[in-house]
C-alpha cells in the first residue's frame, strides 16, 4: 500500500521527536514533598455523585482487605491514586482467584525462589503502588521468596508539565514501592523502572500486567510513537514468552473492539496458553461509565 507524502512526513516527525525525547539527558529529581507532585499531573475530571459514592465504597472495601493502602502518601496526585486503585481493584477481582495455594507452590515454592512480576507499557509506573499493595497482602504466601517488581516503558523520556520525565517519577514510585514492601513484611524485594522496549526484555515472570496495549495503529501514532514500534502481534507473542510456565497475565483493553483484535493475536501465538477469564468492567476511578475488557491468560508450558 502506498503511503502519501504528508503521512510519510508525519511519521518522520514522530520518529524524530521520539528519538529526541529518549536521548534527553539532565535527569531532574522529583520533588521530595508529595504535595508538589500535583504541579506535574492534571486533576481528575469531576465525577457525578453516584460515581463518587461507588468509588468511595470500593475504596473502603479495598482498605479493609489491603492494610497497606492506609500507608499511601496523602499527597499522591489523584491520577496516580486512580491508576493504582484501578489496578488493585482489577488484580483483586480478576487475578487473585487464580492465585491458589497450588499456584503459589509452583511459582514460589522453592526456598530460594525468585518471584518476578512485570508491568508492560507502564507509563510513569503510576499503577505500581496498587500492585505493591496487592502483593504485600500475599506476603504470607511467599515467605522466603525474593520478589522482583519490574515496570517497563518504551517512551520513558516523555515529559510532564513540570519538565520532569516519566522515568523520573517512575523511579521515585518504584523506590517508594520497595519501602512499602519492606515495611509490610515481604522478606526481600527489588523494584526497577526499566526504560526500554519490552521486545528486547527477557526473563520469566510469574505475573505480568499489561494495561491498555496499543492494538490499532492510530492510537499508537497519536501517542507519538514511531511506526516501527507498532508490532501488536509480535508484542503478544513476546509478552506471553516472558511468562513462566503457569504464570498469569492480566490484560486490560479500552473496549471490546480492541479486546477482540487482541484475542486474534493471542490465538496466533504458538506458545501453549489458555484464556482463564474475560469480563467487561466499569472502572470506578479512571473512567466511570466506560466498558473496559479485562482478560486473564495463563501460559501452560
Ligand atoms: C495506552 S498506553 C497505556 C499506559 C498505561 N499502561 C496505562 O494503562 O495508563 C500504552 C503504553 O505502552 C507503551 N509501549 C508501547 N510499545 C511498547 C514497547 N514495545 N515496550 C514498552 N512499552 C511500550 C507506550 O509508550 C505507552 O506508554
Amino acid at each position: 500500500m502506498s503511503v502519501s507524502l504528508p503521512e510519510r512526513l508525519r511519521a518522520r516527525w514522530r520518529d524524530w521527536q521520539f528519538q529526541r525525547r529518549q536521548s534527553a539527558i539532565l535527569p531532574r529529581p522529583v520533588p521530595a514533598d508529595w504535595a508538589d507532585w500535583q504541579r506535574a499531573f492534571p486533576a481528575l475530571p469531576a465525577r457525578l455523585p453516584q460515581a463518587r459514592r461507588r468509588a468511595e465504597a470500593e475504596h473502603a472495601r479495598l482498605c479493609a482487605q489491603y492494610p497497606a493502602l492506609s500507608q499511601w502518601p496523602a499527597g499522591l496526585p489523584d491520577v496516580i491514586s486512580a491508576d493504582s486503585l484501578t489496578l488493585l481493584w482489577l488484580a483483586d477481582g480478576h487475578l487473585r482467584p487464580w492465585m491458589t495455594p497450588d499456584w503459589w507452590t509452583l511459582q514460589a515454592g522453592a526456598p530460594d525462589a525468585m518471584l518476578a512480576t512485570l508491568d508492560v507499557g507502564t507509563k510513569n509506573a503510576a499503577v505500581m503502588p496498587g500492585w505493591a499493595t496487592f502483593l504485600a497482602a500475599q506476603a504470607a504466601q511467599m515467605a522466603a521468596t525474593v520478589l522482583q517488581l519490574d515496570a517497563i516503558e518504551l517512551d520513558a523520556g516523555r515529559r510532564y508539565r513540570d519538565g520532569r520525565r516519566r522515568v523520573d517519577y517512575g523511579q521515585a514510585l518504584m523506590t517508594w514501592c520497595q519501602s512499602l514492601l519492606s515495611a509490610t513484611g515481604v522478606s526481600a524485594a527489588q523494584t526497577r523502572y526499566l526504560a526500554g522496549d519490552v521486545l528486547a526484555h527477557t526473563g520469566r515472570h510469574a505475573l505480568i500486567t499489561w494495561l491498555m496495549p496499543f492494538v490499532f495503529a492510530r492510537p499508537h501514532q497519536r501517542w507519538g510513537l514511531p511506526d516501527r514500534h507498532f508490532q501488536p502481534r509480535a508484542m503478544a507473542a513476546h509478552v506471553l514468552s516472558l511468562l513462566a510456565p503457569g504464570g498469569l497475565l492480566l490484560c486490560v483493553h479500552l473496549n471490546e473492539l480492541e479486546a477482540d483484535a487482541q484475542a486474534a493475536h493471542w490465538q496466533a501465538c504458538e506458545l501453549p496458553h489458555r484464556l482463564l477469564s474475560c469480563a467487561v468492567v466499569e472502572d470506578p476511578w479512571l473512567y466511570p461509565g466506560s466498558r473496559r475488557v479485562v482478560t486473564v491468560l495463563q501460559r501452560l508450558a
